[in-house]
């Protein structure tokens, strides 16, 4: 569903990407791990468009989509959750999920029920500020907005961050539902291990701007974590 080729990225002269290789299977769930300030923030927003690589290609559905931007790109069935969710405070639930819905190819204007399936929390909190949501439930908000744009690839920049358990647990199973019912595609940035052994088909490793390991998650063996993973 997803391929990345070579790819290159640097901030004005820092390089921050290099030979970035991998791939994400239709209808897998694949995690990205890396310590703090390895790349993989930059890697998400240059598989999105919204940053322009200085070399390699983004293969996405079978389509070379590297000069293709941002925009075109969410059209074509990617969606991205970003690390600290940024969902707007002052709006309320309900025009949250709005705002998703001029990222869609038809003239829709109203949000899927299906949202609301998924994420029961955001029905019951629809007139709610978005502001007055706690971290869980704001999180599961930013997930339920990218829904909107009914999308065939998911990305997530750490959504685990700072959620308490229960709700990851929540997440990650509508992670896997979606997969199952929806035959969507996911890929997620993630640190927590407990995670990515439960609910990833594949893992990814990156270290200083490449990915130094890429397997199925039951080879996500302890001397990796220890050499890239572990501080
Ligand atoms: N907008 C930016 N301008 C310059 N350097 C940046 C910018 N964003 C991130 N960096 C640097 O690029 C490197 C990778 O950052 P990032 O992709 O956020 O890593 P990660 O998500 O793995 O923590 C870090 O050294 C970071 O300081
Ligand atoms: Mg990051």
């Amino acid at each position: 569903m997803l391929k990345v080729n070579q790819l290159e990225f640097a901030y004005g002269e820092v390089n921050v990407l290099r030979e970035v290789n991998l791939h994400v299977p239709p209808q897998s769930i694949v995690c990205l791990m890396g310590r703090n300030g390895v790349g993989k923030t930059t890697l998400m927003l240059n598989i999105l468009g919204l940053y322009a690589p200085r070399a390699g290609s983004i293969e996405f559905a079978g389509e070379d989509v590297t000069n293709l931007s941002a925009h075109k790109r969410v059209r074509n069935g990617m969606a991205y959750v970003p690390q600290g969710r940024h969902i707007f405070p002052r709006l309320t639930v309900e025009e949250n999920l709005r705002t998703g819905l001029a990222a869609r190819g038809d003239r829709s204007k109203v949000v899927p029920e299906e949202v609301f399936e998924y994420f029961p929390v955001l029905k019951a909190m629809r007139n709610r500020l978005g502001g007055n949501l706690s971290g869980g439930q704001q999180q599961q908000l930013s997930i339920g907005r990218a829904l909107v744009t009914d999308p065939r690839l998911l990305i997530l920049d750490e959504p685990t961050e700072g959620i308490q358990p229960n709700i990851i647990t929540l997440i990650g199973e509508t992670l896997k539902r979606l997969v199952h019912e929806k035959g969507l595609t996911v890929l997620i940035v993630e640190q927590y291990l407990d995670f990515v052994r439960t609910f990833s088909h594949r893992f990814l490793v990156m270290n200083r701007g490449t990915i130094v390991a890429g397997d199925e998650t039951t080879n996500l063996h302890e001397d990796l974590v220890k050499e890239y993973l572990h501080v």
